[in-house]
């Protein structure tokens, strides 16, 4: 029989690649999505040695819109068991005078190309009556985020838009997780230029850590899911503190040590 395949977007590195491996030691058959193919194959081979799985490698970049319908294609109509949409990447910089196209690119990325697989993929796992989708957000999601602005918004949207389509898709057999991680040892931190922030200078999780925690909380059928205890006691924290005051501690944190 043909594994039940789970696409994963990002999956170069980071929480992506750790999501793929968790994916294909359940048996299912990891798409790999991202711009970086070294990265993708290196993942693929692992994976099928360890797991006897079949992975798949697309070349995408997120940031041109016809990417989501060109990975669909690559599945040959078939929607996958599974979608995790992961990719994502941050820009630290004051807006006024922030790099335009990484600007308009984050949206894409992080915004834009998350809504536009979902809605591909979304019939599909419906006609089917199951299927499991957890989109990445980020604890960034709770605050507005001072020269960062557009990420926080960006993870502000994928928050907001989980939590509604997770509640239209009630009783559909498909279901959709949000996973918001604090700061994690990736990439994440030198493509957004803020590993040396107060926010990363402190604590960070493991990217195997936060990858168990949101593939758990996906498979639970959860609707979210804050990565660690210390995460989430600061987002409880967030509902009793004024939004100028939470603004100005994320300048702060987003701000050089
Ligand atoms: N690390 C953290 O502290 C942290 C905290 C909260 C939330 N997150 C979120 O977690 C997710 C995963 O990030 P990570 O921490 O694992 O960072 P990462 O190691 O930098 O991984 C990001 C992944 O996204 C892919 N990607 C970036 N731009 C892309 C594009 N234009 N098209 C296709 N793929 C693209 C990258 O692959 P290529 O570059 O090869 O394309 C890579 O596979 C992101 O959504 C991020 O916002 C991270």
């Amino acid at each position: 029989m043909a594994q039940a395949a789970a696409l994963i977007t990002g999956a170069s590195g980071g929480i992506g690649a750790e999501l793929a491996k968790l994916c294909a030691a359940d048996g299912y058959a990891p798409v790999l999505v991202a711009r970086g193919t070294e990265g993708l194959y290196r993942l693929s081979d692992e994976l099928a040695a360890r797991y006897g799985v079949n992975p798949r490698v697309v070349a995408a970049d997120l940031a041109d819109p016809t990417a989501p319908n060109a990975i669909l294609d690559a599945l040959e109509g078939e929607p996958p068991a599974i979608l995790i949409n992961n990719a994502g990447f941050g820009w630290r910089g004051a807006f006024a005078e922030a790099d335009f196209d990484a600007q308009f690119d984050m949206i894409e990325v992080n915004v834009r190309a998350l809504a536009h697989l979902t809605r591909l993929v979304l019939p599909g796992m419906r006609a089917r009556s199951s299927g499991r989708i957890l989109n990445v957000a980020s604890t960034a999601a709770f605050v507005p985020g001072p020269f960062m602005a557009v990420y926080y918004a960006s993870k502000a949207f994928v928050f907001s838009f989980s939590l509604a389509v997770a509640e239209e898709l009630k009783g559909s057999g498909v279901t959709m997780t949000v996973l918001c991680p604090g700061p994690t040892r990736t990439n994440f931190g030198a493509v957004a230029g803020i590993a040396n922030s107060r926010l990363f200078q402190g604590p960070a999780m493991d990217a195997a850590e936060v990858a168990r925690i949101g593939y758990q909380a996906m498979l639970a059928g959860k609707t979210e899911v804050i990565a660690g205890a210390r995460n989430r006691w600061m987002i409880w924290g967030t509902r009793f503190t004024p939004r100028g005051i939470l603004t100005r501690l994320a300048r702060r944190l987003n701000s050089p040590m």
